[in-house]
């Protein structure tokens, strides 16, 4: 192969399992460790080599594990150590890989570390979070997630102080500022990376750096909140940090490191994962599931403007993650694709077909290679996400209309994208044999792994046959990308090339026909894979089925 620099973590296909919604194997309606021992072999059918698993750590579930208690231990609605022993085996030799979720930005607030902390303002752990004491006045503004007012310091009577929290009010924002944190936090990764996980994605790495002075924000940010956001992100310290971080754990293994954001620009992005500056593999920027993210859905040409935009950017060097979903939006189909009976199996291959057909590593979240969609929900008792929970809180008291309110929430939830596995019709989908934890989504009985395995075109069978080609094609992995037909109103074009091997990606993002004219210079050779049927371009011209998504080799 030519002059690339080839990685496996490159070169992987990432799996992300949401432990709560996999597959229970004890009946408690909460999915489990044992349970993904159960599915590996499924996962490996799949052709997928690498798991990125969501927290499994000990928490009391304010964010359903991205509040941590403890660092080293496993949850016992998960199992046990042993558990996670096994299940690191099982996928080893199956030649699957597993990535960890470290969320380190917060704890838990029954973390012991917190729980000394807010005891008096001498305990030795005082300095692990940021306290600011009440006599100072109150502390400047800043922005908090899922705060009921959006207001991220919490007033602690026990002394006299307020903490900040950018997430809950049960996620209090550690103190990198301080050596020991970080040396506890170099511990923790070293106690994985010692047991041979492969990997760690970042958890809300951006926010870590803070001034410790929390000045008062800057007057752009009165224009918006977006602009508060960005203020509070990528403090240029978080580059110390995590040299600081490979130095004492990432140069030790052969890691695969994420960040779970990319910073504000692109060059932030660069100096997160550019090779030579030490930091990390590869970051994962929000731009792309920014677009489509409110009622008024999106159009093709945001979509293709904000993927070329990063392609062009990385064209040299550098390296991306590329991922539709995740447990932070909602499902993809729904979102991206169609996800009506008719078009959602076609829309969903279509949207598996982009995220394995560009540069950088791609990520599928459990379920999307079925076309797994959002679900149901009647009102607000339905949600779980403290995200949705608190936003409506806040909705209810600033007054506005609670109908747009909900309609909103019910497209957009997180709670969407964690619905359980569906597994089978039967009546807990195969996920559970007791009360899941949240209700499995009404259409599993149509959606499933049980029906799609019997049907070569169904999107899990499309989704293996994808998988299998990257593998086979470096140049979906390594090559080049050029945008074609920019003003096609409904299809994506693009080629990838690598030295002498070329390929056309033709994707239509819409529920019509839609003809394509190629350009003399691009001659399809040959079909290498399509999720509808299709045939060589006739002088150039073809036509694409509503969501039809074409490979062909140049
Ligand atoms: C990240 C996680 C999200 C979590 C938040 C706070 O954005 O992906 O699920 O709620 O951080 O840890």
């Amino acid at each position: 192969m030519p002059n690339i620099d080839r990685k496996w973590w490159k070169e992987a296909v990432v799996y992300q399992i949401y432990p709560r919604s996999f597959k229970d194997s004890d009946g408690d309606g909460v999915g489990d460790l044992r349970g993904i021992i159960e599915k590996l072999d499924y996962i490996k059918s799949l052709g997928v080599d690498t798991v990125w698993l969501t927290p499994v750590y000990p928490s009391p579930n304010d964010d359903n594990g991205y509040d941590v208690s403890d660092y080293c231990g496993i949850h016992p609605d998960f199992g046990s150590m042993a558990d996670f022993d096994e299940l690191l085996e099982g996928m080893h030799a199956r030649g699957i890989r597993l990535v960890m979720d470290i969320v380190v930005n917060h704890s838990s607030d029954e973390h012991p570390w917190f729980v000394q902390s807010r005891s008096s303002r001498d305990n030795p752990y005082r300095d692990y979070y940021h306290w600011w004491p009440a006599e100072k006045g109150k502390p400047n503004y800043r922005y908090s997630f899922f705060d009921e007012d959006n207001n991220a310091w919490q007033y602690d009577a026990t002394t006299d102080a307020y903490y900040l929290h950018y997430f809950s009010v049960k996620q209090p924002d550690l103190n990198w500022d301080n050596p020991e944190v970080r040396r506890e936090v170099y511990k923790l990764m070293n106690f994985w990376a010692a047991k041979g996980v492969d990997g760690f994605r970042l958890d809300a790495f951006q926010l870590v750096a803070k001034d410790p002075e929390f000045p008062p924000l800057p007057e752009s940010c009165a224009e918006d909140i977006k602009h508060v956001i960005s203020y509070q992100a990528m403090d240029p310290k978080v580059h110390d940090y995590l040299q600081e971080m490979h130095r004492e754990v990432f140069s030790k293994y052969d890691l695969m490191t994420v960040a779970e954001g990319a910073g504000n620009t692109f060059a932030d992005a660069h100096a997160l994962v550019d090779a030579e500056r030490n930091e990390l593999n590869m970051a994962y920027h929000f731009d792309g599931v920014h677009v489509g993210s409110s009622l008024a859905g999106y159009t093709l040409a945001e979509f293709r403007d904000v993927y070329t935009r990063w392609e062009e950017a990385f064209a040299e060097k550098g390296w991306l993650a590329i991922y539709l979903a995740n447990h932070d939006v909602p499902r993809m189909v729904s979102k991206y694709g169609n996800d009506s009976p008719a078009l959602r199996a076609a829309s969903a291959s279509l949207l598996n077909t982009f995220v394995l057909s560009m540069r950088g590593t791609p990520y599928v979240y459990y379920g999307d290679e079925l076309g797994m969609t959002n679900t149901e929900f009647e009102g607000i008792a339905d949600f779980q996400d403290i995200a949705a929970r608190n936003s409506h809180k806040k909705a209810l008291k600033d007054g506005v209309d609670m109908d747009t309110f909900m309609a909103q929430l019910k497209h957009l939830s997180r709670d969407n994208s964690r619905t359980p596995m569906q597994w089978d019709a039967s009546p807990n989908a195969g996920f559970s044999s007791g009360t899941p934890w949240l209700r499995v989504n009404p259409n599993h009985s149509e959606i499933n792994v049980a029906v799609q395995e019997n049907h070569a075109t169904s999107p899990l069978n499309y989704f293996r046959r994808l998988v299998q080609l990257r593998k086979d094609h470096p140049v979906l992995v390594y090559g080049s990308y050029q945008l074609w037909l920019p003003e096609h109103e409904q299809v994506y074009a693009y080629s990838r090339r690598l030295d002498d091997a070329a390929v056309l990606v033709l994707l239509n993002f819409s529920d019509a026909e839609a003809s394509v004219d190629l350009p003399n210079e691009l001659v399809p050779q040959g079909l290498l894979i399509s999720n509808l049927a299709a045939a060589l371009p006739v002088a150039g011209k073809l036509v694409l089925q509503p969501y039809q998504a074409i490979i062909f080799a140049l």
